[in-house]
C-alpha cells in the first residue's frame, strides 16, 4: 500500500492548501494518463509527488528540483520518467515525455485551479495535450514579460519547440533581431556562424543603413524589440558616430554599418570561412 503511506505522509508534510493542490493534480494526472494511454501509477505518484519540496523550497522555480530531490531520497522514487516529470513540471523542455506533459498540464487544470485563461487550457488539455502546454507556456511568458520578470529559457525553449519551429533560444533571437533591423529598412543582411572560430560568440549579424540617423534608429530598434523578448545588449558602442555600431549579447554581435564603412571594413570576408545563414529563413523578404 505504498501509495496510500505516501498520501498520508505528504498530508502531515505539505500545508492544508498545497495538499489539496498536490490530490489534485494527481486525479487530474490519472485522468489524462487514462485518455492518453499513459501508466497510471506513474501519473499518480508524480502528481502527488510534484510539489512535495515546495514548502521547503519557496523559490517558484527551484521548488520543482527540491521536488524531485525529495521524491528520490525521501519517497524513494526510482523511476527517471517520474523524477523528470516533477523536475520539469514549471517549465517543460524540449523533448517532453508523455509523462513529462501530463504532470506538467495536470498541475496546471487541477479541479482547485482558477485563474484567467484556465477554461480554455482544460479544454486542449483532453484535446492535444501539447496546445494545452502551449496555451500554458504563452499566458506565462506573456505574464513574466508585462511585470518586468527574467524570462526563463527553459519555458521559452520548450514553447518554441512545441510550436514545431524547433527554434533554439539562440535562433529566436536572431529572427527578433532580423526583423528589428528590417522595421528600419536596414538591408545587406548577412548573418553568421562563427562559433568554430570565435571565442567570444558564436554568431554576426550584419547590416547596413545608408546614414547615421538611420543607423542609430535600427540600433534603437533592435534594442527596444529586444528587450521585449528578454535580450540583454549588455554591450553597446558606436552610437557617437553612428558609422559601425556593436550591440552584442549572449551569443551574437550585432554590427549595424553606415554603407560607406561596410564596404571599407568588408567584415564578412574576413570571416569568409564560416556559415552564413540563409537570412530569408526567418522570414526577412529584403535583405539585399
Ligand atoms: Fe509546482
Ligand atoms: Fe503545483
Amino acid at each position: 500500500m505504498y501509495f496510500e503511506e505516501l498520501k498520508k505522509e505528504l498530508e502531515i508534510e505539505l500545508a492544508p492548501k498545497l495538499y489539496r493542490h498536490s490530490v489534485g493534480t494527481m486525479e487530474e494526472a490519472e485522468k489524462l494518463a487514462l485518455s492518453y494511454g499513459c501508466d497510471t501509477e506513474k501519473a499518480k505518484i508524480g502528481g502527488l509527488l510534484h510539489d512535495c519540496g515546495k514548502s521547503r523550497c519557496p523559490d517558484n522555480l527551484k521548488h520543482a528540483k527540491k521536488s524531485a530531490e525529495l521524491a528520490i531520497v525521501k519517497y524513494d522514487v526510482k523511476d527517471m520518467d517520474i523524477i523528470n516529470a516533477i523536475m520539469y513540471h514549471t517549465t517543460g523542455r524540449v523533448n517532453m515525455t508523455l509523462l513529462e506533459k501530463i504532470i506538467f498540464t495536470a498541475d496546471k487544470i487541477e479541479p482547485g485551479r482558477n485563474y484567467e485563461g484556465v477554461e480554455e487550457i482544460r479544454k486542449a488539455a483532453y484535446l492535444n495535450i501539447d496546445d494545452a502546454i502551449i496555451k500554458s507556456l504563452e499566458s506565462t511568458i506573456e505574464y513574466v514579460k508585462k511585470r518586468n520578470l527574467e524570462l526563463n529559457i527553459e519555458s521559452v525553449n520548450t514553447l518554441n519547440y512545441l510550436r514545431g519551429g524547433k527554434m533554439t533560444l539562440v535562433e529566436k533571437n536572431i529572427e527578433t533581431i532580423l526583423k528589428a533591423c528590417d522595421n528600419k529598412k536596414a538591408y545587406n543582411f548577412v548573418v553568421l556562424d562563427v562559433s568554430k572560430s570565435s571565442s567570444i560568440t558564436d554568431y554576426f549579424i550584419i547590416c547596413s543603413g545608408n546614414n547615421e540617423k538611420q543607423t542609430a534608429a535600427i540600433a534603437d530598434e533592435v534594442i527596444e524589440k529586444g528587450a521585449l523578448e528578454g535580450i540583454d545588449f549588455y554591450y553597446k558602442e558606436g552610437f557617437e558616430t553612428g558609422r559601425w555600431i556593436l550591440l552584442e549579447t549572449d551569443d551574437i554581435i550585432v554590427h549595424i554599418f553606415h554603407k560607406d564603412e561596410r564596404e571599407i571594413y568588408d567584415l564578412e570576408s574576413l570571416w569568409y570561412d564560416n556559415n552564413s545563414l540563409d537570412v530569408e529563413q526567418y522570414g526577412i523578404k529584403n535583405w539585399k
